[in-house]
């Protein structure tokens, strides 16, 4: 019999299965809220590949969009959500993630989260907090912890997730594969019963067995050469999900941020889209600002106009950089609203109250993901996807900025909800077949496991990048094709270790983001192709779905 990775499960077996209710990939904003919640009625294990505080959400600067204001409205979000996702946008899913908002931010607040209070003193009517504005946003409606949003959450997150005594946190862990009752070799309906895990500082391969797994993994920035994400961002929940046979959607809907940091030692620094809501001007080298000829909306404008817009101006000048000007605010003001990148553009010799930023786009977030319906679950029973790693409708072909941290939320939430209510119907997971390494000798070339990786990361962003061609994606398809046989033997032949794990799934997603953009023949948002320009509604007005041992095809709905 074969496990889920392929590996042979005959002979002996590193551990007896640990055995849980549920079973949590991941421990960003998703991961922990959704084990916070259902911890009230089960025991719960989180695996986490390095720390725990290693996750997009540590990383998250701009903040979290939900509507307080008096003069905003459920319908002006819902709206600008919509325009930013360029016709993609599931209506049902923008209204419920919105609609949550204020919920999604006492549930936050009753976690110990703190978002800054008015820089006014306030009048009875004034919102609460301090509210700012990212690009596509029509109001200010985004709360935040100054520019270090995402640090405060996942501190007060995990500082209960550790004291909880039905939790059980497991850092340096990391997912191989999902195992599923069919390749358990059970009978009856396909569905998930947790996962294979590699123990970094043993080498032992655990199974971690439960009635509901959730993947809360996040991103897969990594996939390109330059990207804002941390490096756990290599797609492995998307991956793992694949493999197991479930529905991807939209993987060709990659997200460029605008603004990351260009300076040579600074590796992955986002310079958040709130100082551009706070007046920060993009401007040529030579000082010139040029987003008024892109966009009404000017430097505000939504993430895919703005990257193009740099993409453009870098491709006709030659420079390296455009420039973020930020200097027409006080010194005060930038150091007190934005002190971590202050401090970090100080560290590099640049002094942000003084002189503007140079800036290039990155990889940032992937608006397409395991496809899940309104209750998080994937279509592998028992599979549950919340956060980035998710595909939910909200985002459509483009995510309107700090839309993610709400809608991690709110469908770790509904997954939550949904978890709690099954769990005493689904039956016990039933022998599981144990992991051996079989054959398998300790890899003794690290070298072709990077040169690979580097590789995969280059091609992505020069074929599959902000402007793609036909030509481009073929030409990206056929390396993947041949990396794909010298990786598969490699994962074959050798024991597993967390790097050839990682190059294995960067590997996968980097094939359906390229087949899912090759198959969208005309531009939408994100996807953005010379021989395709123009936006095709009836040919491909809806998701594009992928599932394993399929080509792509439209969704029917
Ligand atoms: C930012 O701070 O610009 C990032 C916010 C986001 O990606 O939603």
């Amino acid at each position: 019999m074969n496990t889920a990775s392929g590996k042979p499960a005959s002979g002996q077996s590193d551990h007896a299965p640990r055995v849980f209710d549920f079973l949590v990939i991941g421990s960003g904003l998703a991961g922990m809220h959704y084990a916070l919640r259902v911890a009230e009625v089960g025991d719960v294990a989180i695996i986490t590949k390095r720390q725990a505080t290693d996750s997009a959400t540590d990383w998250a600067q701009g903040g979290i969009a939900a509507v307080s204001a008096p003069e905003d409205s459920f319908d002006a979000h819902v709206e600008d959500t919509m325009n930013a996702g360029a016709g993609l946008c599931h209506e049902d899913t923008v209204r419920f993630v919105v609609e949550h908002g204020p919920d999604a931010i006492r549930s936050l607040r009753k976690n110990g989260v703190e978002f800054d209070p008015p820089r006014e003193p306030a009048g009875p009517d004034a919102p609460e907090f301090d509210l700012t504005r990212e690009g596509g946003h029509t109001q200010r409606r985004i709360l935040h912890n100054k520019d270090a949003t995402g640090r405060e959450i996942e501190r007060s997150l995990l500082a209960r997730v550790r004291a909880h005594p039905r939790i059980a946190l497991f850092e340096d862990h990391c997912a191989i594969d999902l195992i599923t009752a069919t390749r358990a070799g059970h009978n009856g309906a396909n569905r998930a019963l947790g996962a294979y895990v590699l123990e970094a500082s043993t080498g032992e391969v655990h199974a971690y067995t439960a009635p509901i797994t959730l993947l809360a993994t996040g991103g897969a920035g990594k996939i390109y050469l330059y990207t804002s994400n941390p490096d756990v961002a290599s797609g492995d929940g998307m991956a793992m999900a694949y493999r197991a046979g479930a529905t991807l959607a939209n993987m060709e809907f990659m997200q460029f941020h605008p603004t990351c940091l260009y300076h040579p030692q600074a590796k992955s620094f986002l310079i958040t889209e709130a100082v551009r809501g706070e007046g920060g001007i993009l401007c040529r080298s030579d000082g010139e600002p040029f987003m008024q000829d892109y966009h009404p909306m000017k430097d505000l404008a939504p993430r895919d106009v703005v990257a193009r817009a740099i993409d453009t101006e870098l491709k006709r000048s030659g420079d390296d950089y455009v420039v973020l000007d930020i200097t027409d605010k006080e010194p005060a003001f930038i150091r007190g609203r934005f002190p971590m990148i202050f401090e970090r553009c100080l560290k590099y010799g640049i002094d942000i109250t003084r002189e503007p930023i140079p800036v290039v786009p990155a990889a940032h977030y992937c608006c397409g993901g395991v496809r899940t319906n309104e209750q998080g679950e994937s279509d592998l029973q028992n599979l549950f996807a919340a956060g980035e790693v998710s595909s939910t409708g909200l985002h459509g072909a483009n995510r309107l900025a700090s839309n993610s941290l709400l809608e991690a939320i709110v469908y770790a939430d509904a997954a939550a909800d949904e978890s709690i209510r099954r769990l005493p119907a689904i039956e016990p997971t039933g022998e599981i077949p144990a992991w051996t390494h079989g054959e398998a000798t300790p890899i003794h070339e690290a070298v072709v496991i990077t040169q690979n990786w580097d590789e995969i990361r280059r091609f992505m962003w020069n074929y599959v990048g902000i402007v793609r061609s036909d030509r481009r994606l073929s030409r990206a398809q056929h390396r993947i094709d041949m990396l794909r046989e010298e990786i598969n033997e490699y994962y074959w032949n050798f024991r597993v270790t967390p790097e050839l794990i990682e190059l294995r799934n960067l590997a996968t997603v980097a094939e359906l983001v390229v087949q899912s953009a090759a198959f969208r023949k005309e531009s939408r948002g994100l996807h953005y192709n010379l021989d395709h320009p123009e936006r095709d509604d009836e040919r491909f007005g809806r998701d594009t779905l992928i599932q394993r041992g399929d080509a792509p095809w439209i969704s029917p709905t």
